[in-house]
């Protein structure tokens, strides 16, 4: 089966081309558990990585659709840039997950954001609507939402 190089958080590696197989158990079979598994079919968001750049639930996404060069970024990698760590502080600060199953999935949505628009919504129903393709098992995600609203980076940190 035909291999290409993709890059995991900045890491080369090698991805076959198998259309059977999933990049979110791929990332994880590699070691990459930031990427967690919920619904299996695109709902939950728990595995949404950043492909190139834009935000897809990995579950969904065949190994084959993956382009060659693609830069797969994950809640892992991106928990040191600008966004991550704004987002870290801001959550450590309210502590609004109970089992945190859903929290890197829901960073990674968060981050695409903040790279364009700098910070996230300071308004509930906007902040939501960012967060639509996520669901939160245990708390309905009301704490979630307000412990995020308005969290930002300056405009030169938005990397
Ligand atoms: S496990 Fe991928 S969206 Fe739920
Ligand atoms: S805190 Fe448990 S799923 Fe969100």
């Amino acid at each position: 089966m035909d291999e290409h190089e993709v890059f995991v958080d900045g890491v080369a590696r090698r991805l076959t081309n198998d259309p059977l197989a999933g990049l979110a158990w791929w990332l994880r079979d590699g070691g990459v558990t930031a990427v967690k598994v919920g619904c299996e079919e695109g709902v939950c968001g728990a595995c949404m990585v950043l492909i190139d750049g834009e935000p897809a639930p990995a579950c969904v996404v065949p190994l084959a659709r993956v382009p060659a060069g693609a830069r797969i970024e994950t809640a892992a990698g991106l928990a040191d840039s600008a966004p991550g760590q704004a987002l870290a502080a801001a959550l450590r600060a309210r502590e609004p997950f109970q089992c945190g199953f859903c929290a890197p999935g829901m960073a990674v949505s968060c981050v695409a954001w903040m790279r364009e628009h700098g910070s996230l919504p300071d308004d509930r129903t906007a902040l939501a609507e960012l967060l639509t393709s996520h669901l939160c098992r245990c708390t309905g995600k009301l704490a979630i939402i307000d412990a995020l609203l308005g969290v930002g980076v300056e405009d030169d940190e938005k990397a």
